[in-house]
């Protein structure tokens, strides 16, 4: 567990002395379980309900130790991840005594804990309002949901006469039932069949407004949760997950930092904990910090407790707190108060930084080569062909493109550890393992051995501390940026934004940790269906 957050003293300065969040502005207490999933070991033989409920009912009364603890704590609200009711890799049907249905809460008005009765075959449902309600905290579950549809007014429905959704179900603090969303971009989950329509899934709540519902995979396309951000005003959003890490870009807590950041917005994200499946790595990430937690080796679920500032714009509109919210993907700091100052201001500090261009110094090149000129070369990352060049020298001033897209690194660095290879990659593309998105990325990476096929590869650790400023010529405005220091540190941009001619730029220094990732992810939704 460790805090991740360096924008505050910044975005302080920027507003002549104003903190960004102060003491006397509306806060509340959130939390979030990592939880480690008691599996089902067989999941594609069908079980009969009874025996689904005993295995369902395993991880139910965790949840409910938890809540109770949470709640002790006083949190008002209580995020768990995707899947850690029933677990994963059912088939189709194998799943089917798992299934409940949630009533649409838009329709229904339902309190399964104070009317038990009224539908049947919701026993998990039933547990869960009463730990809601029990405890007095909004609770937010995922579980499968089954929907009877009719094919002669939907074309849609499936064959077997019903959909079968990942479901996030929300309690009120009361027990009803205030919110359902269907996940939309399912993640090889055979299962599950995806919404016909998109939804755009809020709940209310007494304490801090309005809060966004979104799952795993979702975080990297535009609907539902962009919709939710640009259009809908959303600025707290919770996000149950069943993330598989994948460094050098999509660490779990890597990539929800960063949501977090370049969206302006608060997560409250809690993944599964299973080691085995490289699933760890929940937190409760606002703009500015974060608690988060990441664990690799261990086998124990984590409760996460925070306290937080409230984000809705519709509960702080009077109130002076409208001084510091974020523009969704403008940059940090931005905020709309501050939008004259900030663009008196240099977009980065160049000056601090006039590279000499010393040249080639022998241990920072890579083991083939060591030239005047760097030669770019080509090594995948997470399964895209990166066009990359090694960082020569103690400082410098690099270019790297992949077709028109370019990305630009002025670099100095403080500490230098031998036998550690950076690289500035490009790539410009649609990626397409493990799902189909496109991308624009610049990522500054440590490799993980001293040859350039290494520039790509999964590490944690690097002790070179490097001082950079990065920036692309990106075509899309949803640009994630992201910075990794070792040891899986959350680290972020002291700025970012757009500079001239277009240009999406970051900039860090004085880490304390070694470089391990300094990313600008860009996500070009448009092009995801070429
Ligand atoms: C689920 O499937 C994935 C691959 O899709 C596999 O790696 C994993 O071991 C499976 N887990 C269980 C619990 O069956
Ligand atoms: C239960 O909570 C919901 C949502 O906060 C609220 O609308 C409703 O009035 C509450 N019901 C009771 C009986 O308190
Ligand atoms: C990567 O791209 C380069 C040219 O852009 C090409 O020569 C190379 O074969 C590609 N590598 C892979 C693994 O696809
Ligand atoms: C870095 O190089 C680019 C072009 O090669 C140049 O335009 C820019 O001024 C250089 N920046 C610094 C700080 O040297």
């Amino acid at each position: 567990m460790a805090l991740c957050g360096f924008a505050a003293p910044i975005l302080a300065v920027l507003l002549s002395g104003i903190h960004p969040v102060r003491a006397d502005d509306p806060s509340y207490v959130a939390a979030v379980y990592e939880h480690r999933v008691v599996l089902n070991p067989d999941p594609r033989e069908p079980v009969e309900r009874s025996a689904a409920l005993e295995h369902m009912n395993k991880n139910l009364d965790v949840f409910e130790e938890q809540t109770a603890l949470a709640a002790k704590q006083g949190a008002q609200i209580i995020v768990f991840p995707e899947d850690a009711i029933h677990g994963f890799n059912y088939t189709r049907s194998s799943i089917a005594s798992y299934l409940e249905t949630v009533p649409d809460p838009g329709r229904v008005t339902w309190s399964p804990c104070a009317d038990p009765d009224r539908f049947q075959n919701t026993e998990v449902l039933h547990r869960l309002s009463c730990m809601a309600r029990k405890n007095h905290i909004f609770l937010v579950a995922n579980m499968p949901d089954r929907q009877v549809c009719d094919r002669l007014v939907d074309p849609l429905c499936p064959l077997d006469g019903q959909y079968q959704f990942n479901t996030d179900v929300v309690f009120s603090d009361n027990g009803t039932i205030v919110a359902r969303y269907h996940k939309q971009n399912l993640y090889f989950e055979a299962a599950f069949d995806a919404p016909p329509k998109h939804e755009y899934v809020t709940f209310t709540t007494p304490f801090a407004g309005r809060f966004g519902v979104f799952t795993c995979f979702d975080i990297l396309f535009r609907e539902p949760v962009v919709t939710l951000v640009k259009d809908m005003g959303i600025r707290q959003l919770v996000y149950p997950t069943a993330w598989m890490n994948q460094l050098p870009l999509l660490a779990a807590v890597q990539f929800q930092c960063s949501f977090s950041y370049s969206a302006g917005v608060t997560l409250l994200a809690a993944n599964v904990r299973a080691a085995a499946l490289g699933m760890t790595g929940s937190g409760i990430f606002t703009p500015w910090d974060a608690l988060h937690h990441h664990d690799a080796v261990g086998e124990t679920g984590k409760l996460l407790v925070k306290r937080l500032p409230v984000l809705d714009p519709s509960v702080l509109e009077d109130g002076a707190g409208k001084a510091w919210l974020l523009v969704p993907f403008s940059g940090h700091p931005k905020v709309e108060v501050a939008v004259e100052e900030s663009e008196k201001e240099e977009p980065w500090p160049v000056s601090s930084f006039s590279p000499m261009q010393s040249g080639p110094e022998p241990g920072y090149c890579p083991k083939e080569d060591c030239t005047e000129e760097p030669i770019p070369f080509t090594s995948t990352m997470m399964y895209d062909n990166f066009t990359l060049v090694a960082l020569q020298g103690r400082e410098g001033n690099l270019t790297v493109c992949d077709g028109s897209f370019c990305c630009h690194l002025l670099f100095r660095r403080r500490r230098t550890a031998k036998r550690e290879l950076y690289a500035l990659g490009a790539f410009d593309g649609l990626h397409v393992v493990h799902g189909t998105y496109y991308l624009e990325v610049c990522a500054l990476v440590r490799c993980t051995g001293l040859e350039k096929e290494s520039c790509g590869g999964e590490t944690e650790h690097a002790q070179t501390l490097v001082d950079f400023h990065m920036h692309g010529t990106f075509s899309t405005e949803h640009v994630y940026a992201g910075v990794l220091g070792s040891g899986m540190t959350l680290d972020r941009p002291d700025r970012s934004g757009w500079g001239s001619k277009g240009r999406f730029y970051m900039t860090r220094t004085g880490m304390t940790t070694g470089l391990v990732t300094a990313v600008l992810y860009g996500r070009v939704y448009e092009e995801d269906s070429m």
